[in-house]
């Protein structure tokens, strides 16, 4: 259920409260909740990202119909009593891959339960990852084409598309792009904009109509940021930029720009985008795109840094300026997967493998603090130890 508050002020307190209608005529009143709106100009904020609370290994409450509801918990109480306005988490909630809708749907649910405590007050904004996907799942025919990893096609489900139940599950800004096309997912409440406190925040959706083999079939590869999504970024990118008010833009996208971890097959690198490592495709269109996406967030200085999930772990990676990539402005690359999902290792067989500054397999969540001329990021476990710490506007 969805309630709609209109005319709200900037730095205001409220208060508001539910009447839930029985069967019997009477009402229930739900206990009071309050919150604050916060400012478009830059103030001091602190608030919280973390990601990834698909469900683990070890069954019980790690594994509730496809999360990881202990850590959802868990996280969610630590973020509130860090004192965080709001959180941001870009993308695997839940488990998906599913082709039930009551499943999948059921998966939500659960999320919500498992967080809702403090989010009347601290809110969420959420992005969508790989696996919040609703799918059709084929084997490939016996003289056709082979699907380029395991045994099976993957097709997106289309009444509805998974980008359709996670705006109902969700609520978001609805400032994102047209769909690529008609007919195709939109874009509504998984790729959108907000300013808080003088931080521009920037969701991406590196997940969007997933195909597990578009050269094939159609539909699009993970990871790929398609044509309308970019040039949405790009505007919001120099809107952002131009916006006086705004003097940090920070960046959200599921898939890495540079996987440190067992996702060198796909994110925005696919193995460099060899044939031989990719099926036969050549995939040397995975790394333009990916430098097409760098180029546009490089278009402000003010861009501290791009948050990922994807890789269950805590990675800080420094991207620094690159001609041939078109970075002109260095910024940092923080992956953090670590809301409970299994855990993955460094993979040091990279380019960038010297520009990874920590790698920290642990249950994380990061605390930021920001005001008009500093952002300071924090990192915990999941016991509450700081596993790093970077002032952002430092290189
Ligand atoms: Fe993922």
């Amino acid at each position: 259920m969805e309630a709609e508050f209109s005319n709200l002020e900037p730095e205001t307190a409220y208060c508001a409260k539910a009447e839930i209608l029985n069967s019997d005529g009477s009402y229930y009143l739900h206990e009071n909740w309050k919150f604050e709106t916060l400012s478009f100009e830059p103030k001091p904020m602190r608030f919280v990202i973390m990601g990834d609370s698909r469900s683990a290994n070890g069954g019980g409450d790690h594994n509730v119909q496809g999360l990881n509801q202990k850590a959802i918990e868990k996280f969610f109480n630590l973020a509130y009593r860090s004192g965080a306005r709001f959180v941001v988490f870009p993308g695997d909630l839940i488990d998906g891959y599913t082709s039930d809708l009551i499943k999948l749907k059921q998966s939500f649910r659960t999320f919500h339960r498992a967080s809702s405590h403090h989010r009347h007050e601290m809110p969420l904004f959420a992005g969508m990852g790989n696996h919040e996907s609703f799918i059709h799942r084929f084997p490939a025919p016996k003289n056709g084409p082979k699907p380029w990893k395991g045994s099976n096609f993957t097709l997106p489900q289309t009444s509805p598309y998974v980008e359709e139940v996670f705006a109902e599950e969700l609520v978001s800004p609805l400032n994102g792009p047209e769909p690529e096309a008609d007919g195709l997912p939109p874009y509504k409440e998984n790729v959108y904009s907000f300013v808080m406190n003088g931080v521009g925040f920037i969701m991406l959706n590196s997940n969007y109509w997933y195909c597990s083999d578009p050269e094939t079939l159609g539909g699009n590869l993970e990871g790929y940021i398609m044509d309308k999504q970019l040039s949405w970024l790009n505007q919001a990118v120099l809107e952002m930029h131009q916006n006086k008010n705004i003097k940090h833009i920070l960046y959200f996208i599921h898939e890495p720009i540079f996987p440190n971890s067992v996702h060198q097959a796909d994110a925005m690198w696919f193995n460099g985008g060899l044939p031989e490592k990719n099926g036969g495709f050549d995939r040397s269109y995975v790394i333009t795109r990916r430098n097409q996406v760098l180029q546009a967030i490089s278009q402000s200085p003010k861009s501290r840094a791009v948050f990922h999930g994807h890789e269950h772990n805590y990675s800080k990676t420094l991207i620094p300026a690159n001609e041939e990539m078109g970075v002109t402005h260095p910024l940092w690359q923080i992956v953090s997967g670590g809301l409970g999902s299994p855990y993955y290792a460094q993979i040091k067989d990279v380019p960038w493998a010297d520009q990874v500054k920590v790698f920290n397999w642990s249950e994380n969540f990061i605390v930021l603090d920001s005001d008009e001329t500093s952002i300071r990021l924090e990192a915990f476990d999941g016991y509450g130890n700081s596993i790093d710490t970077q002032d952002l506007m430092e290189i």
